[in-house]
């Protein structure tokens, strides 16, 4: 039984596949479809990643990850009349285009929720799922024990922690839908001094309500506000809000959490979460949000678990971890490109698409801000050896390990690694094993016995507002335009 996963005409569109033969899911390939286009955050498949994802094929069924008419009725009730009414904006029609039929169609929260449960490796949980909206799911809370998920409870449009989260993004003047990870950025430079107007204006916290549907915006609420103190202001609301919903996941009893949607890779919000100690163990799948959901309407089709090996899924590249090359391309220029094995499912490069540097010193962040284009603002993640993280970093309450960059923590040890503190003192840290990818962990391993620093700085291998680098061919493409190896 091998099963094709689709999620599109969303806002990151992807492919999985998964295979069932041997009784569990194995997961032969999962990929974004903007790392074939070079669209970022592309809404649409294209003939390049179909083209690869035949080549696990054929397929006894294909599986999409929400249901296009109930998601048709929320766009009436919105007003969303132009989506509404256009059958070109049903995935079909877009498939036909590949010559694939879609036979399932699974809920959008229902994809979350088994993207996280069954990846998990927790028989028993509370599945906590949060995004900005569904068809017209936007909060769904579900208990699981052995393979059966059970709705428990549902927060609807148009009240939505991700859909106020994205209207302040929009306000500060950035992308909705897709760069929430840079406000979060911002907040840690500001003043949370709107945080009491945004209840007053827009949000009952408990249970979770918004005064109004922000669908279309804020327009300009407080023109006057510095963007840093908006985006301060929006991240403590978020986090108080989330600490509610965490609160109501823990009453039905479970220590585990799995925690899905969007708004869970809020890496920020997620640390002061797991401080609360409200579960003494949190999974949460390292691509949770809609693109993630490829694989999650699968495995919600199937209810059964899938083999979690590691999020290296996408196209690969042959050939060992180049380690010595990778060490000499540090000491000689402080930075390198790594395009090695398979291309992480996900939003975060874990080493294997990674734009790597030396983190000591102080102008590397800017050398490597230059590169890349980023506001100069916005922090650069470490990757450090699992085995050290406790003598470099104070991991939030009961984290033993962040594989996945899902959470971030304080630096405790002084200031010799500038390049990878966010302005608050904290990393979004990588931990890395051997079993994590053996070959980054190698790496890591060289550079700590040549340096003493068992951290690099790790960064997608991209540009900004530029997926990141695929095949072989992007990667010397880079090399060509930014002058920095990619081995
Ligand atoms: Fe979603």
């Amino acid at each position: 039984m091998k099963i094709l996963g689709i999620n599109c005409m969303n806002h990151d569109a992807a492919m999985a596949v998964v295979d069932y033969s041997s009784g569990i899911g194995e997961v032969l390939w999962a990929a974004h479809a903007e790392r074939y286009s070079k669209v970022k955050n592309d809404h649409y498949l294209n003939q390049a990643i179909v083209d690869e994802a035949m080549t696990y094929g054929p397929f006894d069924k294909v599986v999409y990850y929400e249901k296009p008419w109930l998601k048709k009725t929320r766009q009436l009730y919105a007003g969303q009349w132009a989506d509404a009414f256009s059958y070109t904006e049903l995935p079909q029609w877009h498939l036909d285009h590949f010559n694939i039929k879609i036979d399932e169609y699974v809920k959008h929260h229902d994809s979350h929720a088994a993207a996280g449960y069954y990846t998990s490796p927790f028989r028993e949980a509370t599945i906590l799922t949060v995004d900005a909206i569904g068809e017209w799911d936007t909060v769904s809370i579900s208990t699981a024990d052995k393979i059966w998920i059970e709705r428990k409870e549902t927060i609807k449009y148009p009240h939505s922690l991700g859909i106020l989260y994205s209207a302040f993004t929009h306000r500060c003047g950035l992308k909705p839908a897709e760069e929430e990870y840079i406000l979060m950025g911002m907040a840690a430079y500001g003043e949370p001094k709107y945080k009491e107007d945004i209840y007053n204006d827009f949000v009952y916290q408990s249970p979770l309500k918004l005064k109004q549907n922000l669908h279309r915006g804020l327009s300009d609420w407080h023109p006057e506000a510095d963007p840093m103190d908006l985006a301060a202001s929006i991240q403590a609301v978020t986090e108080e809000c989330l600490a509610d919903l965490w609160k109501r996941a823990s009453k039905y009893g479970s220590r585990n959490l799995v925690y899905a949607g969007g708004v869970a890779l809020n890496c920020a919000a997620n640390k002061v979460l797991a401080n609360l100690g409200l579960f003494d163990n949190i999974w949460i799948i390292p691509n949770p949000g809609d693109a993630g959901s490829s694989l999650g309407c699968i495995a919600a089709h199937q209810k059964s678990f899938i083999n979690w090996k590691s999020p290296f899924l996408g196209h690969n590249i042959e050939g060992e971890y180049p380690v010595d090359a990778i060490i000499k391309e540090l000491k000689e220029n402080k930075m390198v490109g790594v395009a090695n094995g398979k291309a992480e499912f996900g939003p975060r490069a874990l080493g294997n698409r990674s734009l790597l540097a030396d983190p000591r010193g102080e102008e590397i962040k800017d050398l490597v801000n230059g590169i890349k284009k980023r506001q100069k603002f916005r922090p650069f993640a470490p990757a450090i050896l699992e085995e050290d993280v406790n003598d470099y970093f104070a991991l939030p309450t009961g984290v033993k390990n962040t594989p996945y960059m899902q959470y971030t923590a304080a630096y405790t040890h002084g200031k010799d690694c500038p390049a990878i503190l966010h302005y608050d003192g904290t990393s979004r840290v990588q931990t890395v094993s051997k079993s994590d990818n053996e070959g980054f962990y190698e790496l890591l391993k060289a550079w700590k016995k040549e340096t003493g620093c068992p951290i690099l700085l790790n960064t997608s291998l991209n540009i900004k507002g530029m997926p990141m680098v695929n095949d072989i061919k992007d990667g010397k493409d880079w090399t060509a335009k930014y002058g920095v190896k990619v081995l």
